[in-house]
């Protein structure tokens, strides 16, 4: 390989999976492949009807992102099919980054050497990462255009379908995406398994984050473009094969456009996906349900409750229970709730509210914090204790099954007040 040709890989970001909100430009990177001016200069766009409405005056409007790995047999193919489109349609405002992850089969020195024939292209050749939904990321990191978009390598995905996901952004889409679940949609000749693993994945999808998954009818689509403006800012981390998922849950789309295609049969190579992809698309579904809006909040709130909930009752055995210290019940009580309330505000104070106890930064501010929130956890209390108390003497009903439904009756109260008072999120935002 020439040293030119060494040269002309594209820098590999590193750090957090962030969009800058304005195009990369190689001179930051003293890439010298092909420099932008003469890009600007030699070619003025007549585009009227192809530039999309809204977007800025960057010169390449489109940036789709190719993420390889053992593909020598695809992508020169695509490339080709790819830039015979685009140049019909948006000539010079358009680039194809390949991010290949190594591959054995050196797919990135083959994609490489097209770039003197193909001078959209760009080659990215990641050594220390590995995945198809990060190596999408960092392409789009380093990619220059106000469109992003993401294309599999293996023509599976047919590179046609490219311009009507376009028009979507033209008539002022968000994000557009090619679904295998609308009109003209479908999969060639998938094995029943993989249909039922495919629609199943998709169902456990709308249970766990139904406000993410339900917005598109194709949501483990590998195909789409995004106006880089919908995600720039935002940090990603999106786990194994589902990046569309991690687009949608994290960045502004308000308007989704969807167009039909066939999955088609993979020519040459072979699939990636193992039984890993499905069990990262579980974490990745747990991981956004965890830290997406109030309810996210909430969850975490209670699950920190719900931790909270074995320290007290650990501590109620040890201090009340006839075998253990066998102390009166209500003194046993306070001791083991103000342990649980001890507990759950170091959770809540590093975890549930990091967010914002990151800005009342100190110890001052932790202990005010814990005093707000022992005061309404003690109002909690009372109205525990005085539950439990009135269920385990009036009704008889069991000790620890009382304690349960007090501790439950008390969560919410506890939730609604400290959001309000201790950590006052209004004060933040
Ligand atoms: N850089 C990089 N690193 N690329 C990868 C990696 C990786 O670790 N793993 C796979 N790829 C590339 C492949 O080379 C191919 O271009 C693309 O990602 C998709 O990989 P396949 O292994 O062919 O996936 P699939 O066909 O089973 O599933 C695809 O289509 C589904 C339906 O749209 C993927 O796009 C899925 O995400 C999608 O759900
Ligand atoms: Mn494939």
């Amino acid at each position: 390989m020439s040293t030119n040709q060494l040269h002309s890989l594209l820098p590999v970001p590193s750090g957090q999976l962030q969009i800058p909100a304005s195009a990369f430009t190689p001179e930051e990177s003293g890439d010298s492949l092909e420099s932008p001016s003469s890009v600007r200069r030699s070619y003025p766009l007549d585009t009227k009807n192809r530039i999309p409405i809204g977007l800025g005056n960057s010169q390449i409007l489109l940036s789709m992102v190719i993420p390889t790995y053992n593909e020598s047999n695809n992508v020169q193919l695509l490339i080709d099919r790819l830039s015979q489109l685009l140049d019909e349609a948006i000539p010079g405002a358009y680039e194809l980054i390949v991010v290949d992850d190594n591959s054995p089969d050196r797919t990135w020195e083959i994609a490489t050497a097209l770039m003197p024939e193909y001078p959209q292209l760009r080659v990215m050749r990641r050594t220390e990462e590995r995945g198809l939904s990060t190596a999408v990321v960092r392409g789009w990191q380093v990619a220059r255009g106000e469109v992003l978009g993401v294309i599999d390598a293996d023509l599976q995905h047919p590179p046609e379908l490219l311009l009507k996901l376009w028009g979507e952004i033209a008539r002022g889409g968000d994000l557009a995406v090619a679904s295998r679940n609308v009109e003209g949609g479908g999969v060639s000749d998938w094995s029943p398994i993989r249909r039922f693993l495919s629609r199943g994945a998709q169902t456990l999808g709308l249970i766990i984050l139904p406000e993410v998954i339900g917005r598109v009818s194709d949501p483990m689509s590998g195909y789409f473009m995004v106006r880089r403006s919908c995600i720039a800012g935002q940090t990603l981390s999106p786990l194994g094969y589902k990046i569309l998922i991690e687009v949608i849950a994290r960045g502004r789309v308000p308007w989704i456009g969807e167009v039909g295609y066939v999955f088609q049969e993979r020519q040459a190579g072979e699939s990636k996906v193992t039984a890993k992809q499905y069990v990262d698309y579980l974490r990745h579904l747990i991981r956004l349900r965890l830290s997406l809006g109030p309810i996210a909040r909430l969850f975490r709130f209670g699950l920190v409750g719900f931790s909270g909930v074995f320290v007290d009752m650990a501590v109620f055995y040890l201090l009340s229970d006839p075998t253990a210290l066998d102390l009166p019940l209500t003194r046993s009580k306070i001791i083991a709730s103000e342990f649980a309330i001890i507990n759950n505000f170091l959770w809540n104070d590093f975890w549930t509210f990091a967010d914002i106890s990151s800005h009342q930064p100190g110890m001052r501010h932790r202990l005010e914090r814990l005093l707000k929130f022992n005061v309404i956890c003690l109002a909690g209390l009372i109205i525990n204790v005085l539950l439990l108390n009135f269920l385990f003497n009036v009704f008889g009903i069991n000790r620890y099954v009382a304690n349960l439904i007090a501790i439950a009756a008390v969560t919410l109260w506890n939730f609604w007040l400290n959001l309000k008072l201790s950590w006052r999120v209004t004060d933040v935002n």
